[in-house]
């Protein structure tokens, strides 16, 4: 494991990949597939074994067609290029700074970013991933595992306000929202209006208006965009710094 040494230098460094990401996210409009890649990394935290998390695993990954990382070799392709200008950065530094720089761009909060995660080569074993098809205790699962809580559940799932599923990766299709590059809290206000023409809701979407523990939290957010701007940013940086200890 690549210790970063996270001194000035170090940080200017991140500046400046935090200024060629923006414009990277903006000019290609990439910004769902970069936070997906950053969630992706950082979702295989084990908080009892202290295993996975944002790691920069996930580029070594045999397999990169593993169900739950189909489609992200574009995203590490992206990524590659800023890493080439700026190399002492970790991978897992950057994947977790674009997912910053994502939502940022987006019309999103800003999510507080510390620097200094290390690089591992270690793939995580399999079915750390949530599978999409299941419901509430899966995810509760999933998630208590990385030591998350029901909040955190919630508040990330609205990272489904970016993007689209794709047939060809997932087997499912379509966007969540009407303004899939927006970032807002439209996913639950969807969510709350039941089935839409043309927009998806996953089964574990659902399950986050059937569960009344999860409910609360969904009605919450659709009504106020300023607490789902100021959960999501708490729960997203928890997530990009899971088994990590700022230096
Ligand atoms: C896309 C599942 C949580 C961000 C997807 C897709 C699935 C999925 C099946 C479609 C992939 C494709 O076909 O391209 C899940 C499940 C979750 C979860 C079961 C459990 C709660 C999250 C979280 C985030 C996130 C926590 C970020 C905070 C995204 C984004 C996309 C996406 C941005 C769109 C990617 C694109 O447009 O290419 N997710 N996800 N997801 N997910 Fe999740």
């Amino acid at each position: 494991m690549a210790t970063p040494v996270v001194d000035a230098k170090y940080l200017k460094e991140i500046e400046k990949a935090r200024r060629d990401l923006r414009a990277l996210i903006s000019t290609k409009n990439c910004a769902p597939i970069m936070l997906r890649l950053a969630w992706l990394d950082a979702g295989t935290y084990d908080v009892k074994t202290k295993t996975g998390g944002p790691n920069g695993s996930i580029r070594n990954r045999k397999d990169l067609s593993h169900p739950a990382n189909t489609g992200l070799k574009m995203a590490l392709d992206l990524c590659e290029n800023v890493k080439a200008k700026h190399k002492i950065i970790t991978y897992a530094d950057l994947y977790q700074l674009a997912g910053v720089v994502a939502v940022e761009v987006t019309g999103g909060p800003s999510i507080d970013f510390v620097p200094g995660r290390k690089d591992s080569n270690q793939p995580p074993e399999e079915g750390r991933h949530p599978d999409a098809k299941q419901g509430a205790s899966h995810l509760r699962n999933i998630f208590y595992r990385m030591g998350l809580s029901d909040k955190d559940i919630v508040a990330l799932s609205g990272g489904h306000t970016l993007g689209k599923a794709h047939r060809e990766r997932s087997g499912f299709e379509g966007p969540w929202t009407e303004d899939p590059l927006k970032f807002d809290n439209s996913y639950y206000v969807e969510l709350l209006k039941g089935e839409s023409k043309g927009l998806l809701k996953l089964p574990t979407d659902k399950s986050l208006v059937e569960d009344p523990d999860f409910r609360r939290y969904v009605e919450r957010y659709a009504e106020d965009e300023d607490a789902f701007f100021e959960d999501y940013a708490a729960s997203h940086k928890k997530l990009s710094e899971l088994g990590f200890t700022p230096l």
